[in-house]
């Protein structure tokens, strides 16, 4: 990708130049000049830049500071340079008017953000409400189950762009996420499945600060079929007789432009429970949390339909 910069044509008082796009001149009236625009640098810190310029200097005069890269250069004619700062563009015409523009450039953040992949009515997770008639007695919710709801229809199934909640005891029902209906906020479980999008290489976290009363966890293949209460990748778990809630960590490698499947299941048991759940992407981004917006990263199925499938029905999982 090139990126062009503007500002070096500043010099240019006709429009004889080559080999550059969006070439504006300033030799305008001065009242213009703030209306220019800038075409957006694109970020790769490792770029360099050529770019070329011709230039007709008639009558007039003209100073020219670019600081690129922390380097200083006057009235070059060819630059190869890196990136990475502002510019400063000082210009004295010296015949009728006299004008002196300071633009400013943003720079590009790096690393710039990571290009989602295609939309198309496909974001979120896919949630479904079952009941849970299991009741938590001991230190890991023991009689809990995900696995064993593969084949059980769901009460309800809904898409979400959050996900996590608090589910209080009023012995009330509720809603949950943006469901059309109130469910019994005690002994239920909801499961969730999505792709999430690496665009960007490295080392994704998963984080259940709070799980209460359970939170299993499945990333990769297993997330999309074969997941089992054995090979859950995390578990948090409310101990019960201790009254201290559940919270676990996981750590994955992605490489870039993959799509990995996610799975969690959360179980409630007696009383009020409630649990957090977020991913975070290598640059830091939160990708997952209980923010009700949607991630352009966490799809439930690809564009395609081939690259990610949609997952297999709830109540008709392997
Ligand atoms: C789920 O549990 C509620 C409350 O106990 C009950 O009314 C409802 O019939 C149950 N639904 C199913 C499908 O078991
Ligand atoms: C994860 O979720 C919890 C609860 O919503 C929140 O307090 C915390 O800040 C989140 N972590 C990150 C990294 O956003």
């Amino acid at each position: 990708m090139s990126v062009h910069k503007t500002l070096v044509q500043a010099l240019v008082a006709s429009a004889a130049m080559a080999g550059v796009g969006n070439a504006h001149a300033i030799a305008v009236p001065a009242g213009q000049l703030d209306a220019r625009t800038y075409p957006t640098p694109t970020c790769d810190p490792s770029q360099t830049v050529t770019q070329t310029e011709t230039k007709t200097v008639t009558s007039w005069k003209a100073l020219l500071t670019i600081t690129l890269g922390g380097g200083t250069k006057t009235e070059t004619k060819t630059e190869i340079c890196t990136v990475t700062d502002t510019e400063t563009v000082t210009q004295t015409e010296t015949s009728t008017t006299t004008t002196t523009v300071t633009p400013t450039i943003t720079p590009p953040s790096c690393p710039t953000q990571c290009p989602p992949p295609p939309s198309c009515n496909n974001l979120g997770f896919d949630w479904a409400y079952y009941n849970n008639s299991a009741r938590n007695t001991d230190t890991t919710y023991s009689t809990f189950h995900p696995d064993s709801y593969k084949k059980t229809t769901p009460i309800y199934v809904g898409t979400t762009s959050y996900v996590g909640g608090l589910y209080q005891d009023t012995g009330t029902a509720g809603p949950i996420y943006d469901s059309s209906r109130n469910f019994n906020l005690d002994f239920f479980a909801l499961n969730h499945h999505a792709y999430i999008y690496a665009c960007e290489a490295g080392t994704y976290s998963v984080d259940i600060p709070y799980a209460n009363d359970a939170v299993y966890l499945w990333t990769g293949a297993n997330a999309y079929s074969g997941w089992t209460d054995d090979n859950a990748v995390a578990k948090a778990r409310y101990d019960q007789p201790d009254h201290i809630a559940g919270k676990a960590s996981y750590k994955f490698d992605i490489p870039a432009n993959t799509y990995v499947p996610i799975r969690f299941f959360y179980g409630q048991a007696q009383y009020g429970g409630g649990f957090n759940f977020n991913i975070t992407a290598p640059s830091g981004q939160v990708i997952v949390s209980n923010q009700e917006t949607f991630s352009p990263y966490v799809v439930r199925y690809s564009c395609d339909g081939t690259t990610a499938p949609p997952f297999p029905a709830f109540g008709k999982e392997t």
